[in-house]
């Protein structure tokens, strides 16, 4: 079968190799679009694949259309939000994700900007610790849960809030559970979101929520900058001017946070919570070893469309 590996943000060389070898052994064959300028480049490169690994890249239904040989989509990552998945099931094709692979990268990272804002962005302006202070965690999933372990390990208290798991899921997860997300903003001095883009949570963090929180506390987004109210986060920056927004996930009006808040707000320039050797490794083997199952076994355990 041919794979085509489409990454517009590269794997480190040591996961693109070990794909290669992994789809290679099974006697696939190997195509790969990296680092391309416009969806139109991907769109032309997918005529005769009948598998893909992504990670953020989108996959439409223009791209579904133009793949009439295709069968299955692994997303080397957690999020598929960038994946038509009606269309893909319209179209037959399969999708999976690889869940946990790159969690402790994002993890770190949550905690990494929690830092970088405690040190005032490494300036010498007198800065505060975490320890002592109340990690608020929404959504206590892979990433949330990493956050939390680690975040005790410095010192703070965590409560989490995930209504997918029992309070008892949430306490051998090393959180105290909170019930409500207002309840759980109003109680963190940091607050890490890890939920997902979906319709009901696109745009559910916003002013009322945001205004709920702390006086001092830092709001930070490994997540999707989908799920912030960017109008509501501006509002609530501007009339409380103690809190502090971070994210690896650069809002639409980034320029305008940064030019109202200065540094008060911190985006990276590009996603960069899952880009370390270690998760791109992770993610990329795992994808390609569900590929090969997929195509020996009909393995589709990962399958998010089913
Ligand atoms: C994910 O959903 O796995 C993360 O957001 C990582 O995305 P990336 O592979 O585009 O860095």
């Amino acid at each position: 079968m041919k794979v085509l590996l489409a990454t517009q943000k590269p794997f480190a060389a040591a996961a693109v190799k070990g794909i290669t070898d992994i789809l290679e052994a099974a006697g696939h064959e190997v195509a790969k679009l990296e680092k391309y300028e416009a969806q139109s480049d991907f769109v032309a490169a997918v005529a005769d694949t009948e598998a893909l690994i992504i990670r953020s890249d989108k996959v439409t239904a223009e791209v579904l259309d133009a793949a009439p040989k295709l069968k299955i989509v692994v997303r080397a990552g957690a999020g598929y939000d960038n994946v038509d998945l009606a269309a893909a099931t319209a179209h037959g094709v399969v999708v999976m994700n690889t869940p946990g692979q790159n969690s402790n990268a994002v993890a770190e990272l949550a905690l990494g900007l929690m830092i970088f804002m405690a040190r005032t962005q490494f300036t010498p302006a007198t800065g505060s610790e975490l320890q002592g202070k109340r990690l608020g965690v929404q959504a206590y999933g892979n990433v949330g849960r990493l956050v939390g372990q680690k975040a005790k390990a410095l010192g703070m208290s965590v409560h989490a809030l995930d209504p997918f798991l029992t309070d008892e899921q949430i306490v051998a997860g090393g959180a105290e559970p909170v019930h409500s997300v207002e309840e759980l903003y109003a109680s963190a001095d940091y607050l890490s979101i890890h939920i997902p883009a979906l319709p009901s949570t696109i745009g559910s963090i916003g002013y009322d929520l945001i205004t709920r929180m702390p006086k001092g506390a830092t709001l930070v987004n490994t997540a999707r900058k989908e799920v912030i109210d960017e109008e509501g986060l501006l509002r609530a920056l501007t009339d409380r001017p103690d809190l502090k927004y971070v994210t690896d996930v650069m809002p639409d009006n980034y320029a305008a946070l940064q030019e109202a808040f200065g540094p008060r707000v911190f985006a990276t320039p590009k996603k960069m919570g899952a880009q370390t050797a270690e998760a791109n490794v992770n993610a990329g083997l795992a994808a390609a070893r569900q590929i090969v199952d997929f195509f020996a076994t009909g393995n589709t355990r990962f399958q998010v469309n089913k």
